[in-house]
Order: structure tokens, then C-alpha cells, then sequence
């Protein structure tokens, strides 16, 4: 049965998408069987990977309102080696349309447990926000990892994180795991991205992955040829990290056995 993992931040900008995309990427050349799901309105995970989110017949959005079933909203794409449920902006209007209902955070988790036997991993990429898309993501999942910036601000906004985390346990989701941090668009000329690195070391009560994620151009410049980095520029640093990243997740799994 497949974990599940939520990319969450709601900072926008820190590499939530990124590492989504290109984490699914790597699992799957682990030979892991890899669903990505798309829970962000502005549908970067889906435009990344070169499919047009104006031209879907049925998204993440139908599947939440219960429209058709999310098997039948899952796709493979020709540029991934991994399966996406997409997401396109319809998706901004749920919070206000299910605000009503009751057992709104489960709304995910019910759709995503009718597929989960099918997966290895699940990933969820989320949002820049703790709103209820964020927490029906946190609700289906095991596990949340969170994408840090190197940058000055890159604690700034986590004790809200970390509070939303512990009220979602509390009340919602007992078993979910804060796996630990990935630090995204580390540049080691940078004395403070040094800095960052440390302090989030030494702040952040889950883990710090070991595998850093370097500032690389390249891996800015693939969404916008529709392809993740191991196919549009597999021998860039930043496909190396993302690679041992995945190898790194794997491996905590054996471990915890
Ligand atoms: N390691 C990196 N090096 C260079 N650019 C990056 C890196 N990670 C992300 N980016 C770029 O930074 C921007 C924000 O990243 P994104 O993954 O979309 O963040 P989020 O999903 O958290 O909003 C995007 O333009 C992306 O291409
Ligand atoms: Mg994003």
C-alpha cells in the first residue's frame, strides 16, 4: 500500500513543485510505482510536465467534488515515468463550494484510499497556504516534508507550519509523521545559505535530508520545455540531488523496518 507523502509550505516560491515533480521522477526510476497529485490551482505540476491544464477533461477538482472517480482523472504523461492527477484553476473554487460539508477535510483521503494498493508512493504537492486544500492533502497522508529555501526568511512562517502540523494531528490525523526538511536552492558561494543551513538544522524537530538541493538553472528552465530534469538535463547538479534525494527516502524506509 502506497505512502503518501504532502510537500508542504505555504510559502510560495520555496520548491514545493520542484521537488514534487522531480522526486516523483527518481522514485520512478527506483522502480517504485508513483502517483503525483496536484492539489495547487496555479497546476504547475501539471503544465511542468508539458500537459496543457486548459485541455483537461476531468481534474483533481472533479475528482474532489465527486464527479467521477479519481481513477478516471489519473494520467501518464509521454514526459514523466510517473502517473499525475492534474489540477487546473477550477480547483481554487472547492474551499468555498465544500466549505458546508461535513467531514470536509476527508475529502481527499476518501478518494485517494480507493487507489492507494495500486502505488508505492503517493505525492502530494500543495499549495502556498494552510487552507482546507492544504489540510484535506494532510489528512491523506502519512507522512509531510517540508521544502526550505535557503534564504534569510527560510524559518520565517514555520512556527505556523509547525503549529498547523501538531492541530492537524490532534484533531484529524493522529498518524501523521513530519518526515523532515529538504532544503531546496542551496548556493555554497552564499555564506548565509550556510547559515540557513545550520539554523534549520538545528530548528527543525523532524529531520534535515541530507541531500541538499543546489540553485541550478536548469532546473528552473525544465517546466518551461515540459520535462522533469532527468529528462531534459539528466547530468545537472540539480539532477543529481534529486536523484540521491529519492535514493536518501528509499532508503529511510528500509531503515525503519
Ligand atoms: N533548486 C533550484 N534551483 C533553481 N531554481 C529553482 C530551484 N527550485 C525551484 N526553482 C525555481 O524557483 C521557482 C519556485 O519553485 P517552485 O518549485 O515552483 O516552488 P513552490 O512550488 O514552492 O511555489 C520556480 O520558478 C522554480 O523553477
Ligand atoms: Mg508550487
Amino acid at each position: 500500500m502506497a505512502k503518501v507523502i504532502s510537500l508542504v509550505n505555504q510559502k510560495g516560491g520555496v520548491g514545493k513543485t520542484t521537488t514534487a515533480v522531480n522526486l516523483a521522477q527518481y522514485l520512478s526510476k527506483l522502480k517504485r510505482k508513483v502517483l503525483l497529485i496536484d492539489l495547487d490551482p496555479q497546476a504547475n505540476a501539471t503544465s511542468g510536465i508539458g500537459i496543457n491544464k486548459h485541455r483537461l477533461p476531468a481534474t483533481v477538482y472533479d475528482a474532489l467534488i465527486g464527479r467521477v472517480p479519481i481513477r478516471d482523472v489519473v494520467m501518464v504523461s509521454k514526459s514523466a515515468q510517473y502517473s499525475l492527477v492534474p489540477s487546473n484553476p477550477n480547483l481554487s473554487g472547492f474551499a468555498l463550494e465544500i466549505a458546508q460539508q461535513p467531514s470536509r477535510e476527508y475529502i481527499l483521503k476518501k478518494s485517494i484510499d480507493q487507489i492507494r494498493d495500486y502505488y508505492d508512493y503517493i505525492l502530494i504537492d500543495s499549495p502556498p497556504s494552510l487552507d482546507l486544500l492544504t489540510i484535506n492533502g494532510l489528512v491523506a497522508s502519512d507522512f509531510v516534508i517540508v521544502p526550505v529555501q535557503c534564504e534569510y526568511y527560510a524559518l520565517e512562517g514555520l512556527s505556523r507550519l509547525l503549529e498547523t502540523l501538531s492541530r492537524v494531528k490532534k484533531a484529524l490525523k493522529p498518524e501523521l509523521k513530519l518526515l523532515g526538511a529538504i532544503l531546496t536552492m542551496y548556493d555554497k558561494r552564499n555564506r548565509l545559505a550556510r547559515q540557513v543551513v545550520k539554523e534549520v538544522q538545528e530548528n527543525f524537530p523532524g529531520r534535515v535530508f541530507e541531500s541538499i538541493i543546489p540553485r541550478n538553472v536548469r532546473l528552473s528552465e525544465a517546466p518551461s520545455y515540459g520535462k522533469t530534469i532527468f529528462n531534459f538535463a539528466s547530468f545537472s547538479k540539480g539532477a543529481r540531488a534529486y536523484e540521491l534525494l529519492a535514493e536518501e527516502l528509499v532508503n529511510l524506509e528500509k531503515e525503519s523496518k
